[in-house]
């Protein structure tokens, strides 16, 4: 019973922290979001969204659909193409570290 319970808890852990971006990773890798999404996740113009303070795993959500096509939007599309689920975590990580 206390094995179960220690590898339970080992297993639940170290989940936790691959689920969890690196936020200054995702920092580096923001740059680029930078000229429409802003430097600090406010962007400069109505037509881009804010996305400083957003929930991490509901930028994850988007960045991917905007990679398979789910969700589409030709300057978006161009830009997630690149990302790997790690550098998405990352970036969604940084962004929701900001306020
Ligand atoms: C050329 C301008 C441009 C660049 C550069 C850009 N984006 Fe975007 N992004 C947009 C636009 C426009 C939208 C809104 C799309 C829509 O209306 O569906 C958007 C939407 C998003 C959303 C969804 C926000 C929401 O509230 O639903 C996320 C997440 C996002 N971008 C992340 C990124 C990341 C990460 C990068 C850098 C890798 C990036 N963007 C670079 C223009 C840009």
């Amino acid at each position: 019973m206390k094995l179960i319970l220690t590898i339970a808890l080992v297993l639940g852990f170290s989940s936790n922290v691959m689920a969890k971006g690196d936020a200054k990773k995702g920092k580096a890798k923001a740059m680029m979001c930078a000229s429409c999404h802003g430097a600090k996740g406010i962007s400069s113009a109505p037509m881009w969204p804010n996305l400083a303070g957003q929930k991490a795993a509901y930028l994850v959500k988007q960045m991917k659909d905007f990679k398979s096509g789910k969700r589409k939007d030709a300057s978006m599309a161009g830009m997630v193409a690149g990302l790997t689920q790690a550098d998405m975590e990352n970036i969604a990580a940084y962004y929701a570290s900001l306020k």
